[in-house]
């Protein structure tokens, strides 16, 4: 492999990653001829078949994927060095690659903003997705943090809390028990309840409420969107719970309203992680100081209210 070029190892990952020859082409601005010819010289380099093809579908071979994580490994080093580099030279240039579970992406966007109005040479990548859509990448190593509710207890990690996520009860601003001072938790096993999806950390954690006093509710629909969510919300079609920060940004509509329910909020936190025995960027070293300092203050001042325990009436 000593032979292999930087270049072929290039055009290699980004095969492997989009697992398909026409997508890596358009990314690297090459054509797709070029590009087969590059990944059959690399495979007569390597002496076995990297790739092969079941029906239309592109894997890797065992050996093509040990060179994908041999490749990730050397374009991580590579990257870093030139971080290095221009920490050395007094700037801070690079990539910060951020994956974010999805309540968190009503925050973090306002964070990277700030962050990279101080930093204008850093570029920034980031992933939204569900808890288990997380800890897929957080194994694959594919980011350098990420922002989540529950931290992964099986795998080695390194975890901060940085900020709450209160999970609240959403109702139609006209709902009858939203006249209510108080509702039991009794009282939403009677109404028909939105639930996020299969995989979510917020419906294991509604589950979870529910189950440890004995009571199941009425799942009229199952959404994988908190965007949806609201919207069914405010279409009558159910209740729901969801962070508090979903709201926190919206405009001043009145179609939504936070329920003064027992045993609520579920008082969940959002935590940074990264995986142990990953060394960290100086640019994700600087994030993660930054979120710890600033985060809190920042996400409040960005959702124009302190995102705290207790109800807050109008949300919306
Ligand atoms: P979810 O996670 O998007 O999987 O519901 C929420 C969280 O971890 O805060």
């Amino acid at each position: 492999m000593q032979q292999a070029t930087l270049r072929q190892l290039k055009v290699f990952e980004a095969v492997a990653r989009h697992r398909s020859f026409t997508r890596a082409a358009e990314e690297l601005y090459l054509t797709q001829p070029t590009v087969s010819m590059q990944m059959k010289q690399l495979a007569k380099t390597a002496g076995t078949p990297l790739f092969e093809l079941i029906g239309k579908r592109l894997y890797l071979t065992e050996a093509g994927s040990e060179l994908y994580s041999t490749c990730k490994q050397i374009f991580d080093l590579l990257e870093r060095f030139e971080m290095k580099v221009s920490d050395l030279q007094g700037m801070k240039q690079g990539r910060l690659r951020l994956a974010v579970i999805t309540t968190a992406k009503y925050v973090a966007p306002r964070l990277l903003g700030v962050f990279c109005q101080r930093y204008p040479g850093i570029d920034v990548s980031l992933e939204v997705t569900n808890h288990e859509g997380l800890l897929e990448r957080i194994v694959e190593n594919a980011d350098d943090l990420y922002i989540l509710s529950r931290p992964p207890m099986h795998l080695d990690i390194k975890c901060q809390p940085f900020l709450e996520n209160p999970l609240v009860v959403m109702a139609p601003s006209n709902h009858p028990l939203a006249k209510q001072a108080e509702v039991s938790l009794e009282a939403l096993v009677e109404e028909p309840f939105i639930m996020r999806e299969p995989g979510s950390a917020t419906r294991e954690a509604v589950e979870r409420l529910f189950a440890e006093h004995d009571l199941t509710v009425k799942v009229r629909m199952s959404l994988g969107s908190n965007e949806a969510i609201k919207q069914a919300i405010a279409g009558g079609l159910g209740l729901s719970v969801l962070s508090r920060h979903t709201l926190a940004l919206m405009g001043a509509t009145t179609e939504i309203t936070e329920l003064n329910v027992q045993h609520f909020p579920i008082p969940l936190q959002w935590n940074v992680v990264y995986p142990a025995n990953r060394q960290l960027s100086t640019i994700a070293e600087t994030f993660l100081a930054f979120l710890l300092d600033e985060g809190k203050a920042l996400a409040a001042n960005a959702a124009g209210r302190t995102i705290s325990n207790g109800p807050q009436a109008p949300l919306v």
